[in-house]
């Protein structure tokens, strides 16, 4: 496989100048690391999907900081040149601009991302803008929210009339504003995505967000059958690595069962004399 080049942010600026569409998919360990590597994918998100797709959590909340930078550090270690974003935390950021510079920080220290990821807009403008004043690329986050479902009435698409969706076109020019270097847009209708597309001068990266932002996002787990509780309209199975695990594991079960396996190539001998001599010191 050919080396490729680490994935900057002028890499992604210039993928946007170009349009040329940026590519981003969730991530949670070192194994999938290593194949979002292979297969050049240029920003990689450690989400706070994880509390849901990995821990088996019912929402994101409970995630803390702790889990994400074990999680961001496993998924480094596998993919060395994505441009690597650690998203933040539920109350990792939300009680004050300190917190939030403080942790954003830890996922550049400790795990080696690239930049950070946080929810909201206006009321959030605050914390974009010190994270990227102490120099940590912050990407914004628009539509639905999750750390917020329960205020925005559940997972839904958000800016359906044009008084919500005048006020998402709004966050997204002030998080442009405020030093955010990318923003995403989580189940937003798609001219809606267009227009704010049209006017960013970041790249505005879409999940469930239509085909006009200058990105795409998908969630892995959605992405490979890899979730059992429900598969989001948003989302397109890629290939079904949940069927071939578990096909994989109804065979070894069989297997076993049968006493097919393991076979001789699978397990380690001792020279007859080495043997001899143990269960002669046995008797
Ligand atoms: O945690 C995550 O994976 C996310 C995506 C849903 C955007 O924030």
């Amino acid at each position: 496989m050919e080396k490729r080049s680490k994935v900057m942010l002028p890499t992604l600026f210039e993928k946007m100048q170009q349009r040329v569409p940026i590519t981003m998919v969730t991530c949670y360990d070192y194994p999938m690391g290593y194949l979002v590597e292979q297969a050049g994918v240029d920003i990689v998100l450690v989400g706070d999907s994880l509390g849901m797709t990995v821990l088996g959590y019912e929402s994101t909340l409970p995630v803390t900081m702790e889990d994400m930078i074990r999680h961001a550090q496993a998924v480094r270690r596998g993919t060395p040149n994505a441009f690597l974003v650690g998203d933040m935390p539920y109350m990792s950021y939300q009680v004050c601009v300190e917190d939030a510079v403080r942790n954003a920080g830890r996922f550049m220290a400790e795990a080696a991302c690239d930049g950070v990821k946080l929810e909201g807009g206006a009321e959030m403008a605050d914390r974009v803008h010190a994270i990227a004043r102490a120099g940590i690329p912050v990407m914004g986050h628009l539509g639905l929210t999750p750390q917020s479902s329960s205020a925005l009435g559940g997972f839904k698409v958000q800016g359906k009339d044009a008084a919500r969706a005048r006020r998402i076109v709004d966050d997204a020019r002030l998080l442009e504003r405020t030093g955010a270097f990318s923003i995403l847009l989580e189940m937003v209708p798609d001219r809606v995505a267009g227009l704010i597309t049209g006017r960013a001068g970041v790249p505005i990266i879409g999940l469930g967000s239509g085909p006009q932002a200058h990105g795409q996002l998908l969630i892995f787990h959605d992405m490979f059958g890899l979730y059992p509780r429900f598969k989001p309209k948003m989302a397109k199975v890629f290939g079904n690595a949940g069927e071939v695990i578990l096909n994989g594991l109804k065979a070894y079960v069989t297997e076993v069962q049968s006493r097919e396996f393991p076979s001789a190539e699978n397990w380690f001998g001792m020279k007859d004399d080495q043997y001899e001599e143990l269960v002669r010191g046995l008797e």
